[in-house]
């Protein structure tokens, strides 16, 4: 697939491109740089036929107009009024309205819409995100003969100065990671299996120099990682630790280290989960994905920043092997864990992954992601991230940065008594704490592992991916995290 290319011109020239995206504000008026060219009569009489309002939201694609071969008017409504969805929900619709069409290269005066608490690199941004991603096509490794869409569209350029090019390069790297978040979680698990996971890994080690380790079962339980074993034994697939490092700051700081839950199938184990719907269990490695694609844009954009991965990944099954409610078992910590659902099985992967994370690469801070608990969407639906932290700085700046991208974040606390619903006569802890507040118990557990550290954690479980006619991972919270990232390079 082709590479849209952006670029951006101080004062382009109308007639150098096929195809305007013209916002036009309730009151009928155009952009400045639209008025001379005879656009304004036009738009009135698109008006006036009755084909368009310049309501926020409303499009309209006029072609083979003697001005010009096509133009996109797109209804901004009363320009104080913009706010951040509906620009980023207009900046989806335009690329789709566009790429359908023959357009090779664009430009687009949207950025002229922004929201007013926005400034113009965050317009330049969403919609470079809006353009990549509406490109975006799964393609299963099986079904040879789908033929991907072809693209007209080559080139996309917007009104502005060149120093919107370095938001347009975070734009387009944080589009390409998303690309494999989504194809990864996407793909299902009779093929994006752990070992799947860890070719990938290793894949772009090689692409972009990051180092790799991959550890296999044998070496996992030598080690002592007993609860993350112990999810793992009851399934055939063989279950890998896929680590990478990537060296973009100074040699010898401590890394940021990013931690992905990367269960290829959750059926629930022995404490087995309802039929209905069970097929989205694919998605419970989309922690895992997320890890990969922000590597992924790490690679493409080389900030000056050490950040570490690391992702335990293994099948989450029913068998004769399977751990069973009651089961005890120990932690790499030393710690001992009371297995009361087996279906709490990320906890347990991710406890061991956090604790070799902190012995293996001694991180300054480490942010974990993870599709944990339904909880989370009964918490937040569909929207909103959790986060949840024990260091407020860290907790505060992926807010911030989950606001810039509008890729959001919300937190929910942690606390002494939430910490007691964890409590076991058998164990250090169980792995459940009962009904009430899931998503901070979940965490609360977690938090034991990550006490000698900064440490945040994010339950996606409500944003990885979306249900319904339109199923399919949605490459959240690359976005975010990237600009976390890019936020901590800088300063
Ligand atoms: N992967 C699930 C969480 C999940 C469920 C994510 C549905 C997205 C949609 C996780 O492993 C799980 O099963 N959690 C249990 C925990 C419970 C047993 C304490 C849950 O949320 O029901
Ligand atoms: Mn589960
Ligand atoms: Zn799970």
């Amino acid at each position: 697939m082709t590479q849209l290319q952006f670029s951006t011109q101080s004062t382009p020239l109308l007639h150098d491109f096929d195809t305007l995206i013209l916002p036009v504000f309730d009151n009928g008026k155009l952009h400045c740089s639209a008025n001379s060219e005879g656009l304004e009569n036009l738009v009135s009489r698109v008006i006036k036929q009755g084909d368009f309002e310049a309501k926020s939201g409303k499009t309209c694609l006029v072609t083979a107009t003697e001005a010009f071969p096509r133009i996109c008017l797109v209804g901004v409504g009363k320009a104080e009024e913009m706010n951040e969805k509906t620009y980023i929900e207009l900046c989806q619709s335009v690329a789709k309205i566009v790429q359908q069409t023959g357009a090779s290269n664009c430009l687009s005066l949207l950025t002229d819409a922004l929201p007013k608490s926005k400034n113009g690199d965050w317009a330049i941004y969403q919609q470079t995100l809006a353009f990549s991603n509406n490109r975006y096509d799964y393609v299963h490794p099986s079904r040879g003969a789908h033929k991907p869409a072809k693209h007209n569209l080559k080139s996309v350029c917007f009104e502005a100065d060149k120093s919107a090019l370095n938001i347009i390069k975070q734009a387009q790297a944080t589009a390409t990671g998303m690309t494999l978040t989504k194809d990864l979680a996407n793909m299902p698990s009779n093929f994006c299996t752990p070992t799947y996971l860890a070719d990938t890994a290793e894949a772009m080690a090689k692409q972009y120099g990051f180092e790799s380790t991959i550890l296999d079962r044998a070496e996992m339980i030598k080690m002592g990682m007993g609860s993350f074993m112990s999810v793992a034994q009851g399934g055939e697939e063989p279950p890998k630790m896929i680590s990478l490092s990537y060296q973009g700051g100074k040699k010898g700081d401590a890394p940021i280290a990013l931690v992905g839950k990367g269960v290829t199938f959750d059926t629930g184990g022995i404490s087995l989960k309802p039929g209905a719907g069970m097929d989205e269990m694919k998605y419970d490695m989309g922690g895992a994905a997320t890890v990969l694609g922000v590597f992924k844009a790490l690679g493409e954009l080389k900030p000056a920043i050490n950040v570490v991965a690391v992702i335990p990944s293994t099948e989450n099954m029913p068998s004769g092997d399977a751990i069973k409610p009651g089961d005890v078992v120990t932690s790499l910590s030393g710690q001992t864990i009371e297995i009361l659902n087996t279906d709490a099985e990320g906890r347990l992967i991710l406890c061991d992954a956090l604790t070799y994370c902190q012995q293996t690469y001694q991180p300054k801070k480490i942010i974990d992601m993870a599709t944990l608990t339904g909880a989370c969407i009964i918490a937040l639906g569909h929207h909103i991230s959790a986060v949840l932290g024990n260091d407020q700085d860290l907790v505060n700046d992926l807010i911030s940065a989950s606001q810039t991208t509008y890729d959001r974040f919300w937190q929910m606390p942690l606390s002494d008594e939430y910490d007691e619903q964890l409590k076991s006569n058998f164990a250090d802890m169980a792995n459940i704490g009962g009904r009430p507040a899931g998503t901070i118990t979940a965490a609360q557990f977690l938090a034991r592992f990550t006490k000698d550290v900064s440490w945040a954690h994010l339950d996606i479980a409500g944003t990885a991916w979306v249900s319904g006619a339109n199923k399919g991972a949605t490459g959240r919270p690359v976005p975010a995290l990237v600009e976390y990232l890019v936020q901590a390079a800088n300063g």
